[in-house]
């Protein structure tokens, strides 16, 4: 599955609100029984598709064995007792008795007790008729009903499914658990005006009678319930190329979003086909067809159903015209995330939900490894935009002491929900990077990973399976003296965490140590088997190399001798590779500050990405009493100063990141906010050079990201000049109707409205524009747009409308429409908040997770009068005692945010105060190069 980020923030706040010491036994089914064969049959009436009726009805058989006697059998379902109309069980001619049924409604589990035990080594059919209820747009999971307008203006009803991880029980009954592998035959009634499409081609398709048709689908593979899937719609499809004789590949949406299949139908049977590379093991070995479907109202980004993949309509269909570079990118990396999952997940799946990072770490892995061996994608640096987008996030997210290990125990559904997160997904994917590129290398690891998909085809896997593949491939010289692959890698993933190395200089000679890195509290226990790989000044080819060369065992210090012998520095870590942050001592640190201001190139990108983003994050930990105590923020912003020669994408990137939490804590409009940006605009001049506003260069993608990225932040920083082109751009589209540029779109309706002198056209403008055009990139565009206006009564407004049916907003993009709101503009987290208290019950009633949007929206506070704002809310008689409490500690949260960015202004103003005693105005005037020269020879003077 791939989440979205913002979606998914969210329901982890709901969770963490809603569920504490819960009673987690009674929740799993006993191993004891083996499903071989489900038939099901489904039926869809036409009040369905006329949105008069949620009712459907089905029937399913399972056949299956026990591996020991048993009187029960237990097994997930969502309907009621009520609606299971009948049950029958039978073994060749016989039929036992079921002798008593039960259910419980919070396990989900159905028990049937029978009068004679079942018997090993017998087969045993198992029918239930049942009628049940689609969920609906605004549940999106099990089987659900989703709508949208059509081409005549029509609202138009169709179904579809979202079953991982836990709702194919939805849909009918099931041993809804991952390790319980079965064929799925499966047969759906419904108008025969539309269409339907499962996880196999159709095998015979038969009409009912004048209203209905019958499809039935061959057998699947053997595989787990949480991957079938169908939907019946009126949509049409576009076939690309086979990615085999016989095995077609289509992309499928309704009809008015044809013509933006292109890009879809183009790249994912390529991307196919390098999978079938890399793994060995060809697609249609298992499955016979692929569609790609895109689905109005998803909760998540995409689904890895096999043979039927879901996605939000954002995450398939591409404008050419109309879609920036990003989403195409996001587009391609999405498609080869799920097409991973064909064989990471659905012909190798986990065994339980403590291990998803198997499924999820890979396919987030080899959505930018196998996506970067795709000729069309070859030149847009998809492995080091992988250390940006995924390595730096996944250290972030483990760097709290709170943060789950990637083995961790789920039981109820909403423990299984928690595991898809960040670490799951980028740290598992870090690891396995890691192992890769330090330990195992390309050809070996791939080597292991085919191992490993051989062995368990069609089963489940745990972590150990995967460790013995590998090892297998692995010459013990790659690994610490004396430990086993498992053990050198088993506290990455059982326990929580990741190490910072320190390095300090003796002489010649560095020693490491290491301590577990957080951004506040300390754990001295936690240790890992770091795999060592460095570079000095004497031989900078050793960047390229990434093999490991030392290890730091948990316990151990481990001297480099003589290593500085006839170099002036030496960086750990080449590229980034290994999941950890490396500190320096004062002298290290200051001769790698000065190998950066003397010729920055020397040091490769991913390793200056990653000292701006270690750096950036030790200033944190400081400030917060974390691991890392000698690093503070003049540390950082005298690295930095480096910037004012850098032009690549990644440095920029890592410090952008950095930045936005700093300025998040002290505010954009703060005096110090103010002269730090204003500061970074002078460093910002030399990369702004090179992606003037002129150039627009779509084909070349590194560029337009680089583009879309340092504009972005230019103008957040306030450069006129940018500021200015935006505005001009805006003004001819509104009076001229002369389209911007796809790609600087965000950026400019952004500014224009943000800068705007005519803010309630300039708003009614776009907000017409939304409503002429139903392509989903261009929504969400426009939206973010909107979100930067500075108008307490505008922005209410667009608040309004999303909780506001006839508008047009879906429940999907409710949180991001919110958060475009309250994290774009000074007032957006003020003008969010009074929404709340003041439309509270229409609020409620629309949306369940309010509780997270109070404390989103309290981490963009920065000014005590914004705490009344809060306060009143909790005053307020209204408001929900569960929403009091979230509010509270909203509260004391932010609050103490604030006291810690005075703390952060403080040092702000000690920094910045040497250049501007010398300069008078030089940190706030951003034009003039001679000023900004001088500005930057004092900052060199600093280290
Ligand atoms: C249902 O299962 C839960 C979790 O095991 C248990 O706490 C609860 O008592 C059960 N309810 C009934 C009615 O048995
Ligand atoms: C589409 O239908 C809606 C609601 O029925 C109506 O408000 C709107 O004006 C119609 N739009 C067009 C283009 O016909
Ligand atoms: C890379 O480094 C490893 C470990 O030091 C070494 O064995 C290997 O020869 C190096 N590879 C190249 C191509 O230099
Ligand atoms: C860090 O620790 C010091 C001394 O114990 C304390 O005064 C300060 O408030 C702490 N800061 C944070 C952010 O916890
Ligand atoms: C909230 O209530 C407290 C206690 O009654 C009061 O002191 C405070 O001023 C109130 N705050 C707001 C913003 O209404
Ligand atoms: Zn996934």
């Amino acid at each position: 599955m791939a989440w979205s980020t913002i979606l998914l923030v969210a329901i982890l706040h709901l969770h963490l609100t809603q569920t504490n010491a819960q009673d987690t036994t009674g929740y799993r089914l006993p191993e004891i029984y083996e499903p071989s064969r489900y038939v099901v049959d489904l039926n869809f009436p036409d009040t369905v598709f006329t949105g008069a009726s949620t009712a459907f009805t089905g029937q399913v058989t399972i056949a299956f064995r026990v591996t020991s006697s048993t009187t029960e059998i237990k097994l997930h379902t969502r309907s009621t007792i009520a609606q299971l109309s009948q049950i029958l069980l039978s073994s060749g001619l016989s039929a036992p008795t079921i002798s008593d049924r039960t259910y419980n409604t919070t396990t989900e589990i159905l028990t049937l007790t029978v009068g004679t035990a079942l018997s090993i080594a017998t087969d045993y059919s198992l029918e239930i008729t049942y009628s049940g209820d689609l969920a609906s747009e605004s549940v999106m999971r099990g089987a659900y009903i989703s709508s949208y307008s059509d081409e005549n203006n029509r609202t138009v009803y169709m179904v579809s499914t979202q079953f991982e991880p836990t709702h194919a029980r939805h849909a009918f009954p099931c041993f809804d658990e991952p390790n319980f592998k079965a064929t799925f035959a499966i047969s759906i009634t419904y108008p025969s005006t539309l269409n339907v499409l499962g996880n196999t081609a159709s095998e015979t398709e038969s009409t009912v009678d004048t209203t209905y048709r019958k499809t039935t689908f061959k057998d699947t593979a053997k595989m787990s319930t949480y991957l079938v899937a169908f939907a019946v719609s009126g949509f049409t499809c576009t076939e690309g190329e086979t990615i085999d004789t016989g095995v077609p590949h289509r992309v499928c949406s309704r009809s008015e979003e044809a013509p933006n299949r292109a890009w879809a139908v183009e790249i994912g049977t390529p991307i196919m086909r390098v999978l079938e590379d890399l793994t060995g093991i060809k697609y249609g070995s298992q499955m016979t067809k692929m569609d790609e479907i895109a689905i109005p109202d998803f909760s998540s980004g995409a689904m890895e159903n096999w043979g039927l993949v879901t996605y939000r309509e954002t995450g398939l269909l591409y404008s050419d015209e109309d879609s920036s570079n990003n989403y195409k990118k996001s587009i391609a990396l999405v498609i080869a995330h799920e097409f991973t999952h064909m064989w990471f997940g659905n012909l190798v799946t986990c065994k339980w939900w403590d291990y998803i990072f198997l499924n999820e770490g890979f396919a987030r892995y080899y959505q930018y490894f196998a996506a970067a061996l795709t000729k069309q994608l070859s030149d847009w640096e998809l492995d080091k935009h992988f250390n940006v987008e995924q390595v730096q996030t996944a250290l972030l997210a483990d760097s709290s002491i709170g943060a789950q290990a990637l083995t961790s125990t789920s039981v109820t559904p909403n423990d299984i929900s928690n595991k898809f997160g960040t670490i799951t997904y980028n740290k598992g994917a870090s690891v396995f990077r890691m192992i890769e590129t330090n330990i195992m290398g390309a050809t070996n690891f791939i080597y292991g990973i085919q191992n490993y998909l051989t062995l368990y085809s069609n089963q489940g896997a745990i972590p150990a399976n995967l460790w013995s593949s590998l090892a297998t491939y692995t010459p013990s010289v790659s690994l610490p003296s004396g430990v086993s692959f498992s053990a050198a890698i088993n506290n990455w993933v059982e326990n929580s965490g990741h190490p910072v190395v320190k390095v300090s200089k003796d002489g010649n000679n560095v020693v490491l140590t290491q301590t577990r890195f957080l951004l506040s509290g300390s754990d001295s226990t936690s240790r890992y088997y770091v795999p060592v790989c460095y570079t000095t000044s004497s031989d900078i080819t050793r960047f390229a190399n990434t093999t490991v060369q030392t290890w730091l065992a948990p316990d151990q210090t481990t001297t480099l001798a003589n290593v500085l012998n006839g170099s002036s520095w030496i960086i750990l870590n080449n590229r980034q590779s290994g999941f950890y942050r490396v500190n320096y001592d004062s002298t290290l640190w200051t001769a790698i500050k000065a190998a950066l201001h003397a010729n920055h190139l020397r040091i490769d990108v991913l390793n200056r990405a990653q000292l701006v983003s270690d750096a950036y994050n030790f200033a944190r930990s400081k400030a917060n009493n974390g691991t890392v105590t000698d690093v503070g923020y003049s540390d950082v912003f005298s690295l930095l100063s480096y910037l004012q020669y850098e032009t690549d994408y990644y440095p920029w990137y890592a410090a952008i990141i950095g930045n936005n939490h700093l300025l998040q804590r002290i505010g954009y409009d703060s005096t110090e906010g103010t002269r730090f940006t204003s500061w970074m605009l002078e460093l910002l001049q030399a990369v702004y050079a090179t992606v003037p506003f002129d150039t627009i260069d779509t084909s070349n993608q590194v560029y337009t990201m680089k583009q879309i990225m340092i504009l972005t932040r230019v103008c957040k920083y306030g450069e006129q000049t940018c500021i200015d082109k935006s505005k001009e751009l805006f003004a001819n589209y509104r009076n001229n109707g002369v389209k911007v540029p796809k790609n600087l779109r965000g950026l400019v309706y952004c500014n224009a409205l943000r800068h705007s002198t005519d803010i309630q056209n300039d708003y009614n403008f776009l907000w017409q524009k939304y409503q002429d055009t139903k392509l989903m990139h261009e929504i969400l565009t426009i939206f973010s747009g909107l979100g930067c206006t500075e108008d307490t009564t505008l922005l209410k407004g667009f608040l309004r409308q999303s909780i506001t049916a006839s508008s047009g907003i879906r429940y999907q993009d409710f949180t991001s429409v919110w958060s475009y709101v309250y994290s774009s503009s000074k007032i957006g987290a003020s003008t969010a908040m009074e929404f709340i208290t003041e439309n509270y019950a229409d609020l409620t009633s629309y949306y369940s997770g309010v509780g997270s949007l109070i404390s989103n929206i309290a981490g963009y506070y920065t000014s005590e009068d914004q705490l009344e704002k809060l306060e009143a809310l909790i005053n307020s008689t209204v408001v929900s005692a569960s929403h009091k409490s979230t509010a509270q500690s909203a509260l004391n949260s932010a609050r103490s945010n604030i006291e810690w960015a005075s703390t952060l202004k403080a040092e702000v103003t000690a920094y910045f105060s040497v250049p501007e005693t010398s300069t008078g105005d030089a940190a706030i005037s951003t034009s003039s190069l001679v000023i900004v020269l001088v500005t930057l020879l004092l900052h060199k003077i600093l280290y």
